[in-house]
């Protein structure tokens, strides 16, 4: 469920007419809404705590949305964070999460960001290799601390989804092997520099199957089990984040109460506290990009294409995931609808948000919203053709506040400087 709803003939988020945020913004623009946010995670909270699990760690996943606005309005509710750079952990910190609440994963995480993660007091690293476990142990020294880690495990399965966001399979650049986790987890108990604590996975993201996760879920309590047996100290268990969500054309995936009950069943009696690192199944449902019709070019061959002022530096999941994303319109026209291509105004084929779709008749000027991007939209967004970052918008029941705004031209060339030969 989330709070975009038609209201006497026209798009609401919450209680604000969306062209009434557009108009006074301009477009494109992301507009969020708290309640949607509030709710996505309370329900998954619920459904994990009436699961059995005691004191769950709900870890937010940063890339999917890291507006600091959007990241305090989860961090009101005891939200944690899963960062994957230094600088979602600084946007955790300055939305209020507490450095105890923050896992912080990524492949390839820099010395300095390790130190940054240590002087901060991050709840746990996540180790992906053999040479990073090495560098954050000589990092941890150098400070004179331990630093909390987790093994990433590769729990080699396939979870379906986009080619792109799949990571749980041997061949993915993620995590180690059972056997290696094994190891590394035993030698990382007798490094001064680090302080196992526990072991990690993330399979894949938008998963709508919950077979895949089950499986991994189960080896990972294996593992759990063995380090136990041998003796070794272990209290966490991160299951990663992953799980879908609908967008509008797909069959309808397993919800959170599901997926609580399947972790809760899978991990009954294992005496580790969970955490997990979900992003889109939060925030995707929460968020819509505003966009406003240029024009509509009907080709002579038939082909009618509507041209936005949005394009794909501001929503790219279509042209990088071929992703589909409802579209729908602030003021529907009536009358029988009208087959479009729907594309942007930058010089690609890729600006192209979809194909041969069947939308309500549109005219130049008409509002449209692209449903369900409040994950992995903004955060995704770049200048490309030089076009200024898209702002994005916080609702809260009547209220509507501006947390990120459009930079002027100004403010984006002021970011460069000239070389001192030209
Ligand atoms: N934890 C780790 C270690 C991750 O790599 C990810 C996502 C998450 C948690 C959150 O996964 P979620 O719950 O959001 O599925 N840009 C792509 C999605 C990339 C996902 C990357 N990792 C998209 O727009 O579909």
């Amino acid at each position: 469920m989330n709070h975009f709803e038609l209201q006497d003939g026209q798009l609401f988020c919450e209680g604000v007419p969306l062209a009434k945020i557009a108009e006074a913004v301009g477009s494109p623009v992301y507009v969020y809404s708290s309640a949607t946010l509030e709710r996505h995670y309370t329900v998954l909270r619920d459904a994990l705590l009436a699961a059995g699990l005691k004191d769950p760690l709900i870890a937010f996943a940063v890339k999917a949305n890291s507006n600091v606005a959007v990241l305090k309005t989860l961090a009101n509710l005891g939200a944690g964070a899963d960062v994957v750079s230094e600088g979602e952990i600084r946007r955790a910190l300055a939305a209020g999460v507490a450095p105890e609440r923050i896992v912080f994963s990524g492949v390839g995480k820099t010395e300095a960001e390790i130190a940054f993660a240590l002087e901060t007091g991050v709840a746990e690293i996540n180790v992906e290799s053999e040479p990073e476990l090495r560098l954050i142990d000589q990092v941890g020294q150098r400070l004179g601390k331990r630093a909390t880690v987790a093994i990433r495990v590769n729990p080699d399965v396939e979870a379906g989804g986009h080619a792109k966001i799949s990571t749980g399979k041997a061949e993915n650049k993620f995590g180690v092997s059972f056997a290696e986790a094994e190891r590394l987890y035993a030698n990382a108990s007798n490094m001064a520099g680090l302080k196992p604590v526990g072991v990690a996975c993330h399979i894949g993201s938008q998963i709508t199957d919950l077979g895949p996760m089950e499986a991994a879920f189960r080896k990972m309590r294996g593992l759990v089990e063995r380090l136990h047996a041998e003796g070794l100290h272990i209290e966490r268990l991160d299951l990663g984040g992953g799980l879908g969500v609908p967008y509008f054309n797909q069959p309808e995936p397993p919800g959170p109460e599901e997926y609580a009950r399947m972790v809760g069943r899978v991990t009954e009696g294992l005496g580790v506290q969970l955490a997990f690192e979900p992003g889109r199944v939060i925030a995707a449902n929460a968020g819509v990009l505003v966009a406003r019709v240029q024009h509509i070019h009907v080709r002579p061959e038939g082909r009618r294409f509507v041209v936005l002022d949005a394009a794909m530096n501001d929503l790219v999941r279509p042209a990088m995931y071929d992703a589909y994303h409802d579209i729908r319109p602030l003021n529907p026209r009536p009358g029988e609808p009208v087959v479009y291509d729907v594309v942007g105004p930058v010089c690609e084929t890729g600006d192209t948000f979809t194909r041969d779709r069947a939308l309500s008749p549109m005219e130049a000027g008409d509002l449209i919203a692209f449903m369900s991007a409040g994950a992995y939209g903004a955060a995704m967004a770049s200048e490309y053709n030089s076009r200024p970052l898209v702002p994005e918008v916080l609702v809260r029941g009547d209220q509507w506040a501006v947390v990120r705004p459009r930079p002027t031209y100004a403010e984006m060339l002021e970011r460069e400087r000239p070389a001192p030969w030209l």
